[in-house]
This record gives structure tokens, C-alpha cells and sequence, in this order.
């Protein structure tokens, strides 16, 4: 199939390249590069030994965005590109609802009017608020804490409503859990500008030394050991998930976890941080960060009985992963 995946030089996007260039399928990116650069691009090719288009520009711009559905027959669109900084996102609400609903709409509208019958969208484990554990993608969801959240709990609506007036525009919508590690070449990765807000790139700053020490938030959460509890997967299992999703049945709205069911708390992830990589973190028991939620992980069968998808990769050689593209960052 011909893929437009819109944010493909970006972290997971970059790893569903690859995964969709191995699996055969041909890769149109498109990436405004704000929060990547154009070195992403080669790397990709260079993993997977194939060669893709890449376009330089805004998702929310229908004339560019018009123009390389012109050129491309396209048979599917994995629409990646967003802005994902929950803390940025209260602080400047505007620039997140424009970028990741404008970016949706004119996404969709483009899919309608040149007749592309299939869109995978990055939603998030966030749209179920705090509901009760494990998260099942039949429950109703719940109000999320930020702009943000918002976002993606907005863009699952409006393509809902969308695809129900369209029989020929089905649409996946993927939750995910907490994407972490790398690519196992450490080539590609997650590569945040300035300070880290998620713990495992916080993590590998402070094994590099670049940051003194983890900042624990809270450990009086009703948790196994008072500290948050969240479903690590690896971005590889993420990745291979796009390709079961959209090589997988198209009609109507289909809902996906994907996680791996299994619930990891700080602490525990910072023992298999150690053991994987024999590095001591240091840290200190912080303040709750506002928002947090004690426990979030995926009832992820749904995906498996129907797209045939399971995440395989374990927590250590998340971590492993994780610390080799640190160490081969060049700071
Ligand atoms: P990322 O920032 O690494 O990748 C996003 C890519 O989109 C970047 O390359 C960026 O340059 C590009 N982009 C942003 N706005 C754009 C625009 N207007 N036009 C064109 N390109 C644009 O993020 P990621 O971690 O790879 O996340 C990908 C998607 O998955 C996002 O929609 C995010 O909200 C969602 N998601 C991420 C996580 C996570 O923990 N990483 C969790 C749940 C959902
Ligand atoms: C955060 C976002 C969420 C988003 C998700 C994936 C917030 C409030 N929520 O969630 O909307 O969908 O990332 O991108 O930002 N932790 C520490 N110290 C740190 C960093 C994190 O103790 O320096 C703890 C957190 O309290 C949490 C766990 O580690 O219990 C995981 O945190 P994080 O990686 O930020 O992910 P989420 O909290 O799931």
C-alpha cells in the first residue's frame, strides 16, 4: 500500500516507518519538523534499505496538504503529526487546538474528497481519564486534566461523526499507552528538546549525568508501592501495532489499546532501569505533579483477538533500548 504518515520523522513515527517499509508498503512522509529535524528521514532509510518521499510541511495547511494528495494515490493515512506537551498545552491551549484539530480536519476533508478509505489516528490512554482499571475501549470516557487531552478526546469525536456520514472513510483510532525505548540499533529514538516530562527519558538524562537526579512524583498513591503506576510498551511493538492496524480490516471505527496490559510502577521501573543497564539512578520522593493519575494500563485484547497484535518486548529490553540512544546522542 501507498502510506501517508503525517509526523514521520517524530519518535514513533519514525519507528512505524520503518516497520511499514519492511513490512512492503511504500512511505509518503509529511512533518513540519517543529519538534524533529531532516536527519530522521535518512536514518530511516538507511534501517530499512528503502527509500521514501518526504515533504517539509504544515498539516495544517489544506492547499499543501491538497497537493500531495494529487500527486499520490494513496491507499491509507497514519496521521502522527501533533503537538504533545501536556505542560505547554495549558499554558498555550490556542497553538494545541489549532495544530491537532485543524491538522485532523484538513486531513480528513483531503481523505474524503480523493476518495482514501483508511485513517490511523495517535490517540492516547489519556482520553480515559481516571477511570477504573484496566482501561477497556468500550467504557465511557472520562474528562482529561488538560488542553492537550482534550485535543485527542476531540479528535476521536470528530472522526467518528465523520466516518459515520461516510461509509467509504473507516477510521482506527489507537490508544496508546506509555511509548518508551528506541530502535535496537540506537539509531532512532525519542530525543526530547530541553527538560524531559516523561520519566524514562528523564531517566536516561541521569544516567548520562546530564541531570543530577529523578525527581519521584508522589509515593502515596493506592499503588503496590505508592508510586504511579503506568503501561510501559516499547515503540517497536507501537510500531508493529500501525502496520496490523492498517493492513487490518477497514469498515466504520475501530478502537484500539495499545498497551501491554501489564502495569509497571516508578520504582519498579527504575529496578529494571539498573538491572538492564547496571547503572545506579539516584533520586528523592517529590510532591504529586498535578494530574497525575495513581493507575493506568490497557486491557489490550481487543487488538490481539482482531488485528492479531501483542506486544512482545519486555520491560528490560525497554530500558536497554532506551540507554543505548542516549549513550549515542551527541549532546
Ligand atoms: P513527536 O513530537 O516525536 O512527533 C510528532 C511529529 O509531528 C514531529 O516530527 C513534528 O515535527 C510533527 N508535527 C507536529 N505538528 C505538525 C504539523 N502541524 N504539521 C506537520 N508536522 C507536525 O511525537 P510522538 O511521541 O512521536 O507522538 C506522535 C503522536 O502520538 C502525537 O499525535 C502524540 O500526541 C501521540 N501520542 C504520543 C504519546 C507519547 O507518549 N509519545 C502518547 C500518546 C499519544
Ligand atoms: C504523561 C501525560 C499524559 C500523556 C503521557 C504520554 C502529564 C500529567 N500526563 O502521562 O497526558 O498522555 O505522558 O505522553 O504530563 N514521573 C516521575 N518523575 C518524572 C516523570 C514522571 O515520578 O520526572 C512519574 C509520573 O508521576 C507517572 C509516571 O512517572 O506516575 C509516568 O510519567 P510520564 O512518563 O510523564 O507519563 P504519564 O504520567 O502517563
Amino acid at each position: 500500500m501507498n502510506i501517508l504518515v503525517t509526523g514521520g520523522a517524530g519518535y514513533i513515527g519514525s519507528h512505524t516507518c520503518v516497520a511499514l517499509l519492511e513490512a512492503g508498503h511504500s512511505v509518503i512522509v509529511l512533518d513540519n519538523l517543529s519538534n524533529s529535524n531532516y536527519e530522521v528521514i535518512n536514518k530511516i532509510q538507511h534501517l530499512s534499505g528503502k527509500e521514501i518521499t518526504f515533504y517539509e510541511m504544515d498539516v495544517t495547511d489544506p492547499l499543501a496538504v491538497s497537493r500531495v494528495f494529487q500527486r499520490h494515490e494513496l491507499d491509507g493515512v497514519i496521521h502522527f503529526a501533533g503537538l504533545k506537551a501536556v505542560g505547554e498545552s495549558v499554558e498555550n491551549p490556542l497553538i494545541y487546538y489549532k495544530n491537532n484539530l485543524v491538522g485532523t480536519l484538513v486531513l480528513a476533508e483531503a481523505c474524503l474528497k480523493y476518495h482514501v478509505g483508511r485513517f490511523v489516528f495517535s490517540s492516547s490512554a489519556t482520553v480515559y481519564g481516571d477511570n477504573q482499571v484496566p482501561f477497556v475501549e468500550s467504557m465511557e470516557l472520562l474528562p482529561t486534566t488538560n488542553p492537550y487531552g482534550e485535543t485527542k478526546a476531540m479528535s476521536e469525536r470528530m472522526l467518528l461523526d465523520i466516518s459515520k456520514a461516510n461509509s467509504d472513510f473507516a477510521v482506527t483510532l489507537l490508544r496508546y499507552f506509555n511509548p518508551v525505548g528506541a530502535h535496537e540499533s540506537g539509531i532512532i529514538g525519542e530525543a526530547p528538546d530541553g527538560m524531559p516530562n516523561n520519566l524514562m527519558p528523564y531517566i536516561t538524562k541521569v544516567a548520562k549525568g546530564k541531570l543530577k537526579l529523578l525527581r519521584i512524583f508522589g509515593k502515596d498513591y493506592p499503588t503496590v508501592d505508592g508510586t504511579g503506576v503506568r503501561d510501559y510498551i516499547h515503540v517497536l511493538d507501537l510500531a508493529d501495532g500501525h502496520v496490523a492496524a492498517i493492513e487490518g480490516l477497514f469498515k466504520g471505527v475501530n478502537i484500539y489499546n495499545l498497551g501491554t496490559g501489564k502495569g509497571t510502577s516508578v520504582l519498579e521501573l527504575l529496578k529494571a532501569f539498573e538491572q538492564a543497564n547496571n547503572h545506579v539512578i539516584p533520586y528523592e520522593i517529590v510532591e504529586r505533579r498535578p494530574g497525575d493519575i495513581a493507575l493506568c494500563y490497557a486491557n489490550a485484547s481487543k487488538a490481539e483477538q482482531e488485528l492479531g497484535w501483542k506486544a512482545k518486548r519486555d520491560l528490560i529490553s525497554m530500558c536497554r533500548d532506551a540507554w543505548r540512544f542516549e549513550k549515542n546522542l551527541k549532546d
